[in-house]
């Protein structure tokens, strides 16, 4: 059975025709090309496919596309402005914490999903919120070192 489902992913409304059981990973990579979202173990364990939704980080392998009707979805090729990446871009590239790369776009887009809605969020909470993505790279202190660089951007960013 297909049905017509819409959303909004980075900014543009989208309307897809599917089975609603698909897994939203599926649609983001395979019918709307955006291949920034990565697919790790495909059953909700490694984060590499975290996006956001309606402004909280949540796995799509395991997100039947039904869930997302009428919803806010951004991935990371939604995050910079042209050619100015985000604060938390900028800092888990700057901080060493991108090897080969591949969970990368995953715990960027868990990091927004945490510090732009609570921007002064504690060290264990970022701990957690990293708790949920495997790295096979890096050992996590780069990323944790990103994550806490970031968190100093984003607070001066709404000062102004
Ligand atoms: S691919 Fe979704 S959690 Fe691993
Ligand atoms: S940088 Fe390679 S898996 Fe994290």
């Amino acid at each position: 059975m297909v049905e017509k489902i819409s959303f909004t992913i980075n900014g543009q409304l989208r309307v897809v025709e599917v089975d609603p059981e698909m897994m939203l990973i599926d649609v983001i990579r395979e019918i709307l090309n955006l291949t920034g979202t990565k697919r790790g173990c495909d059953n909700a364990t490694c984060g590499t496919c975290t996006v956001v939704i309606n402004g909280k980080a949540t796995k799509s392998c395991n997100t039947p596309v039904s869930k997302v009707a009428g919803a806010e979805i951004l991935t990371v090729e939604g995050l910079a402005k042209g050619k100015e990446l985000h604060p938390i871009q900028k800092s888990i590239s700057e901080s060493g914490a991108i090897q080969c790369g591949f969970c990368t776009p995953g715990i960027v887009m868990e990091l927004y999903g945490l510090l732009e809605n609570k921007p002064d969020a504690s060290e264990l909470e970022i701990s957690n919120s990293l708790n949920k993505h495997l790295c096979r790279c890096t050992g996590y202190e780069p990323i944790k070192d990103g994550a806490l660089m970031a968190q100093k951007l984003i607070q001066d960013r709404n000062k102004h």
